[in-house]
């Protein structure tokens, strides 16, 4: 990987707080759709910039970005279709009178559900609100390979719906029937309606903190977050032998997810160290507020998936273990955690999410991929 002779990111903030209302030289064409300047100078590893770079956005190399170019690659290593996972078991215990207790049902619809159209709402955010603003082609790429990955999840659902024979309408329409799951999706498309005008650009710090905000809503809430409660209820069923080729393209999933995660918290981080001054103590406090009212957004979808909750699994628990989370999340971000020490009520996540070492823990693998290998699990 070294004889490729990646610079490591700049650390020193390029922007200084005198930048702030406007910049002393033109900033670049963000999209990379303007007219060609014919016979420009050649891209400086020191004009990338994460958001308001100067540098062309259409030249990947020279790289600057390590981490981002890793994670494309770690992506295209981690490659799955769901078709690929035998639907047998789950086909036959769902067809059972008494394989499955109708709260367990009531559980895995509402999860689908919620995940069916969230997989869209997250592809949607990256395809039109972020990828524009994002100034970087090596996290542009990976853009790419992640917005082909959401495509890869919205089809496991339809794999899912189809293998079970599913009401689609049901499935699908669950986000604006469920009031939960209404809720949440309610809450993450208002930070990317922020950022729909055509007329939005980043470059002043009002919009560059609008950007910020919909960054933390879909990557570190929406992926980071919501999604690990909803990991965790049908991973707890897969331990108990139930729905395990859900359950294995759930682990799939949860493996991208937590490179999406990271991702999102590396460019949060980076846009940080290029531009501290728009991470004042007010805006910190802003963004534990989002993790914290999100936690109870989740709590609620909690009860409505789980009014009675079955053998390890309740909505109390689940509020615990995303109490857990979002402390995580705000540690990666360099924030105070915004809940009392919340102890981890699923320590076996950790276990499901390492698929190296539980490479056949439910056995229904037909294809081996190759595996990530340097990724560290949240
Ligand atoms: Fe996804
Ligand atoms: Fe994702």
């Amino acid at each position: 990987m070294t004889m490729l002779g990646w610079s490591e990111p700049n650390l020193t903030p390029t922007r200084k707080p005198q930048d702030e209302q406007a910049h002393d030289t033109p900033l670049g064409d963000a999209t990379g759709l303007g007219d060609i300047e014919r016979g420009a100078a050649r891209v400086s590893v020191d004009d990338k910039r994460m958001i308001n770079a100067r540098a062309d956005v259409n030249q990947l190399l020279p790289l600057k970005y390590r981490w981002a170019w890793e994670k494309y690659l770690a992506g295209c290593n981690n490659h799955w279709m769901p078709t690929e996972v035998s639907m047998q078991a789950d086909i036959a215990l769902w067809k059972s009178r008494d394989g499955l207790t109708d709260d367990e049902r009531l559980m895995i619809k509402r999860n689908l559900g919620f995940f069916a159209a969230s997989e869209s709402l997250v592809a949607n955010n990256i395809v039109l609100a972020i990828y524009r603003h994002l100034t970087n082609p090596e996290c542009r790429q990976y853009l790419l390979r992640q917005a082909f990955e959401e495509a890869v999840h919205t089809h496991t659902f339809q794999y899912i719906v189809d293998s079970l024979g599913l009401n689609e309408g049901e499935l699908f329409n669950m986000y604006r029937e469920v009031p939960s799951i209404t809720d949440k999706a309610a809450w993450a498309l208002d930070y990317t309606k922020h950022l729909d005008d055509p007329d939005f650009q980043t470059g002043t710090p009002d919009r560059d903190r609008a950007f910020l905000r919909d960054l933390v809503a879909f990557y570190v809430i929406f992926e980071g977050m919501w999604f690990y409660t909803g990991f965790a209820q049908i991973l707890s069923l897969g331990r108990r032998n139930k729905m395990v080729g859900i359950a294995e393209q759930y682990q799939y999933i949860l493996r991208d997810e937590s490179i999406h995660l990271n991702f999102g918290i590396d460019v949060i981080n980076q846009i940080k160290i290029e531009n501290p001054d728009l991470w004042t103590n007010a805006f910190q406090e802003e963004i534990r507020g989002m993790l914290k009212n999100a936690a109870e957004l989740e709590a609620a979808y909690g009860r409505d998936t789980m009014p009675r909750g079955f053998l390890g699994l309740n909505a109390g628990l689940c509020e615990q273990y995303m109490h857990f989370i979002a402390n995580r999340r705000c540690a990666q971000l360099g924030l105070a955690p915004v809940f009392p020490a919340a102890g981890n009520p699923f320590p076996w996540m950790s276990e499901a999410m390492d698929l190296k070492k539980e490479k056949n823990f439910f056995e229904t693998r037909v294809i081996e991929y190759q595996n990530g290998g340097t990724l560290s699990w949240e």
